[in-house]
């Protein structure tokens, strides 16, 4: 079995990667460190900018996360700034915003960045579409996941258990690709 540092202070994402690496060779290990998140246009360049830095200061291997939620009607908003937003108008603020609104469509992205014991970079991408509904249901998950209907459910990420959500969501999907490049 081999250590594989998460640095991350979100515990949903680390549950997360617990479930999703399941019983394969690695241990996720929680590494809560900050760092640095750049004001930038995409979720890739908040990666390669974080794996840069942490670089400096901390031993490989190692692994980021950075996701957001990208809504049509916003043409993308709030995407790189999903956390901000959470962190000041909060889900009531979102729905409030988007009372009137009509095309709740959205896709969820999560970017997962690693760095390999010999220095090499990686990026894995995984994105889950949906919509956003007009009120907070289940109690499972975390951050946006009361508000938002996977394509094809009729139950929100919060309502679906652990193993429905992973096996379809933009995290369970990012990790799988991040797994089959660890195993390879
Ligand atoms: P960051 O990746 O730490 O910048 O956080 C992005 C924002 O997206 C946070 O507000 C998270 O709560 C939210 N988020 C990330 N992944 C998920 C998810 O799987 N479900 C619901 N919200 C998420």
């Amino acid at each position: 079995m081999t250590d594989l540092q998460i640095i991350t202070s979100n515990n949903g994402k680390l549950r997360e990667f617990k479930e999703i690496f399941g019983d394969s060779k690695y241990i996720p290990v929680q590494n809560n460190i900050d760092y640095p998140e750049i004001q930038a246009s995409s979720l890739e360049e908040v990666v390669d900018f974080g794996l840069d830095w942490l670089q400096k200061t901390t031993k490989p291997p190692f692994v980021i996360d950075d996701s957001g939620v990208f809504i049509d009607f916003f043409n993308g908003f709030p995407g790189v700034y999903t956390r901000y937003i959470y962190d000041t108008i909060g889900l009531n603020g979102v729905l409030r915003q988007m009372e009137d609104v009509e095309d709740r469509k959205c896709t969820f992205r999560c970017v997962l960045g690693l760095l390999t014991e010999s220095g090499e970079k990686q990026k894995f991408v995984g994105e889950c579409s949906g919509t956003l509904i007009k009120e907070l249901r289940g109690k499972g998950g975390f951050g946006y996941d009361p508000i938002f209907i996977p394509h094809g459910f009729e139950k929100t990420f919060a309502e679906l258990s652990s193993d429905e959500k992973n096996s379809i969501s933009h995290r369970g999907k990012a990790m799988r690709k991040l797994i089959d490049f660890l195993l390879k």
